[in-house]
């Protein structure tokens, strides 16, 4: 099954004004009205036919319940490609592998870059990869530019103009983080409401971390994990480039608009997981896979990866990484959030007004 599912007619903005518009969301899940139904998606019949059933890689649309606290980062400015440069992929050849198809690409799949989880205290958890500014051309971005250049969004499960948008007033990042052995890949963002006008499709929640209560199963014992997210919904190769679009020259892999959530099975660090990825088999790392054709994949990254307690949801861990998507036998990399509990209370005293720092501070951040 393709994505049918589709971007929710823009409704007249929301009376919630952005400046009122609670920072601290009540505990409450506020009854706003039920979304507009979805309407026949214009950018489906572009779709590439695509193997198995297309959401996050497999699995479904998600429930209003599974991303009270699903959090987007998205670009600013930079990343969000200019006329020109749409001008300019359209006129290469649908064989160069440096065609991107742009042109069937809408401003929110062009700004999509990542997930994220609300946690209480307007503090939202994500990847410390995705705070880190890819670097194509020297010199590279200073850490702080992150700030300007990043914005979250809350309060929506459709990143197509919906939710409530806010800055970033301060990030800190997992001193530790090695892109090369894929560990510590955590950051914790501080946001504040931009004063861009809200279109709120539900009160944010912020979700509690598993361990948080003296009563939480250990997270050994429960294997069932999901994970939620606007990532690419097709299988993907591992390994050396392979062409973006496809003969007509549209985008082979497609982000989606509609949150999407996949049922994963937590999995030992042992055997598959050790042989795919030695280096990274530390506490704060966890190992999930699922059944073929299902899984998480780029653009899901920091995104939320959760288990039931009792009658609610706990965040357990995020989406870090993973050799291709989807590729049968193949488990994905998680941050472990269980792992963090001290690391958050400490980062959040180690962080700065306007800055991005390192916590804890290493010595020189080569390793990254
Ligand atoms: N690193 C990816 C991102 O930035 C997430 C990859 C998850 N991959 C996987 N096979 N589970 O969005």
């Amino acid at each position: 099954m393709k994505i049918l599912v589709v971007a929710v007619a823009a409704l007249t903005a929301s009376p919630l004004a952005a400046q009122e518009a609670p920072v601290q969301p009540p505990e409450q899940v506020a009854v706003e009205p039920e979304p507009t139904p979805p309407s026949p998606d214009e950018a489906a019949p572009d779709l590439p036919e695509e193997d198995g059933d297309g959401r996050i890689v497999g699995g479904d649309t998600a429930a209003r319940k599974d991303g009270l606290w699903q959090a987007e980062i998205f670009t600013i400015g930079e990343g969000l490609y200019t006329d020109a440069e749409v001008k300019e992929d359209s006129a290469k050849l649908n064989t160069d592998l440096t065609k991107k198809g742009l042109s069937h690409k809408p401003k929110w799949e062009q700004s999509h870059r990542c997930g994220g989880a609300l946690i209480p205290g307007n503090w939202v958890v994500t990847a410390a990869h995705c705070v880190v500014l890819p670097c194509p051309e020297k010199p590279c971005l200073a850490p702080d530019q992150f700030l300007q250049r990043r914005g979250v969004r809350l309060g929506t499960l459709n990143i197509d103009g919906r939710g409530q948008t806010y800055r970033i007033e301060r990030a800190v990042i997992d001193g530790r983080y090695s892109k090369a052995k894929k560990v510590y890949d955590m950051a914790l963002l501080k946001i504040v409401p931009d004063g861009k006008p809200a279109r709120l499709d539900f009160m944010p929640v912020p979700i509690r971390i598993l361990g948080s209560k003296p009563g939480d199963l250990p997270l050994m014992r429960n294997p069932n994990l999901a994970a939620t997210g606007w990532g690419l919904t097709g299988a993907r190769a591992d390994g050396p480039k392979r062409p973006q679009v496809d003969r007509e020259g549209k985008p082979i892999n497609r982000a989606s608009p509609v949150l999407k959530i996949v049922s994963l099975k937590l999995l030992p660090q042992e055997g598959r997981c050790q042989q795919e990825y030695p280096a990274a088999m530390i506490p704060q790392v966890i190992c999930a896979g699922s059944k073929p054709g299902e899984d998480t994949c780029q653009g899901d990254s920091g995104g939320p990866l959760t288990r039931a307690e009792g009658t609610e949801r706990v965040l357990v861990g995020l989406v870090s990484g993973g050799k291709g998507c989807a590729i049968a036998g193949m488990p994905g990399l998680y941050v472990n959030v269980t792992e963090y509990r001290r690391w958050i209370e400490e980062a959040k005293a180690a962080s700065k007004a306007g800055r991005v720092v390192d916590y804890p501070k290493q010595p020189g951040t080569a390793s990254r």
